[in-house]
């Protein structure tokens, strides 16, 4: 089977997406990342890139009138390489509907709760820690999924259970959740780089 072409959108540290490369260089996922984009200038992800010569795009969206403009031009970067999958490592800004259509069942998120709890429009890095200590659930998770036009919406590929301990701060329970991360991300865009994640409505089959 050829190698699936992969985008990787960011806005941060990019931890995530360094799991993936990692996968990739040891031959864990038959698929190569053609380029990654942030939306944040000073992302450590552009120079986890670099550092990996894969494409690393900076793109302000500021530049552009509005959302559907500023997608459009990262749909553009990503046909430019002839891109299959899209994955959201830690990027935070809520994809076009144009985008979402472009790419269905083609692009993959990380969401560091269990979803349908502590997610959606504003639940996003920390944040999602501190509302689940806030709320004073002993479990939270992580949750990879498709991404369709709801923010956080999308069938759920792979989830996976942390517990909250009575000390935690955001910052320690975070630090958990990143290491569940790191492990289920990289399993499902293997998943999906063998062919073997199947979608009917709203949920899916590893085959
Ligand atoms: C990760 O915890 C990811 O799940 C989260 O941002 C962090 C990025 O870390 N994403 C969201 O909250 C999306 N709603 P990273 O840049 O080190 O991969």
């Amino acid at each position: 089977m050829s190698q699936v072409k992969i985008g990787v959108l960011i806005s941060g540290s990019g931890s995530n997406l360094q799991s993936i490369i990692d996968n990739i260089n040891s031959g864990n996922i038959n698929g190569k990342i053609e380029v990654v984009i942030s939306n944040k200038q000073n992302a450590y992800g552009l120079e986890r890139a670099r550092i990996s010569n894969i494409d690393a795009v900076y793109i302000d969206s500021k530049q552009y009138n509005d959302n559907v403009e500023f997608n459009d031009v990262i749909i553009k970067e990503l046909k430019k390489r002839n891109v299959e999958l899209v994955i959201l490592a830690g990027y935070l800004k809520i994809l076009s509907n144009n985008f979402v259509k472009e790419y269905q069942n083609r692009i993959i998120n990380i969401h560091p709760s269990l979803i349908p709890s502590f997610c959606g429009m504003n639940y996003y890095g920390l944040k999602v820690h501190q509302a689940v200590i806030d709320y004073g659930a002993k479990i939270t998770g992580a949750t990879v999924h498709f991404v369709n036009e709801e923010a956080d919406a999308g069938p759920i590929i792979i989830q996976e259970a942390v517990k909250v301990k009575d000390n935690d701060t955001a910052e320690t329970l975070q630090k958990r959740v990143l290491k569940i991360e790191h492990k289920i991300l990289p399993e499902v865009v293997k998943l999906y780089c063998d062919k073997r994640i199947e979608v009917k409505g709203r949920k899916t089959y590893i085959r």
